[in-house]
């Protein structure tokens, strides 16, 4: 499927390419851009979004959740994470400038979620850098221990798979039209 800046798609014949949760990755972000350009018709639209790390919505343990989330996600995971993902952590996602006239930024938009325990480890796992950790820390029960712990601060008897979780993703999202 080509690299993002090495696009397998003929010069004006997009109406939209959208780069989701990936853009903070590309290594060439410039070369990017130029792929854009060429690839989108004219009036054509790129949007380039992604997600926070997941915000369990507040009650009586959502403090104590949230800050084992945390450490999972900044401390443990801290580095595998790029420079640019550190600066989507700290809201710096200005750093995309897509060379167009017209560009909008949508500061962060909740998603909200009514998942389970089980779904919060999931999106952890699925995390590039957690597949980076595990492959340097292979023998690591580190998820299977926060979903513990998590389980444990829940005080419930069901299993992670039934447990129920509300949390929030925020989303960034910068949109351009080629005029
Ligand atoms: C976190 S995943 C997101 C996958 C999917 N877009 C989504 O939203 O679920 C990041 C994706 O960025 C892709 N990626 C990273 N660097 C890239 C590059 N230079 N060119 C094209 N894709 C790239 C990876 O292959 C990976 O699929």
């Amino acid at each position: 499927f080509g690299t993002a800046d090495a696009l397998p798609v003929a010069d004006e014949s997009a109406d939209l390419v959208s780069a989701s949760n990936a853009a903070h990755w590309f290594e060439d972000i410039d070369g990017f851009y130029r792929e854009v350009n060429r690839v989108l018709k004219p009036n054509g639209c790129l949007a380039i979004y992604g997600v926070s790390n997941i915000h369990i919505c507040p009650d009586s343990k959502s403090d104590e959740l949230q800050t084992m989330i945390d450490e999972f996600y900044y401390v443990t995971l801290n580095d595998f994470w790029t420079e640019n993902c550190i600066k989507l952590h700290k809201n710096y996602y200005g750093f995309y400038h897509p060379p167009f006239q017209v560009v909008k930024r949508h500061d962060w938009i909740p998603l909200h979620v009514r998942g389970t325990v089980s779904d919060v480890i999931g999106y952890l796992r699925s995390l590039t850098p957690c597949h980076k950790y595990i492959k340097v820390n292979p023998q690591s029960n580190v998820l299977q221990e926060l979903e513990d712990r998590i389980m444990r601060v829940l005080g419930v008897t069901s299993s992670p798979e039934q447990t129920p979780l509300h949390y929030f993703y925020l989303v960034y999202l910068i949109t351009a039209r080629k005029t």
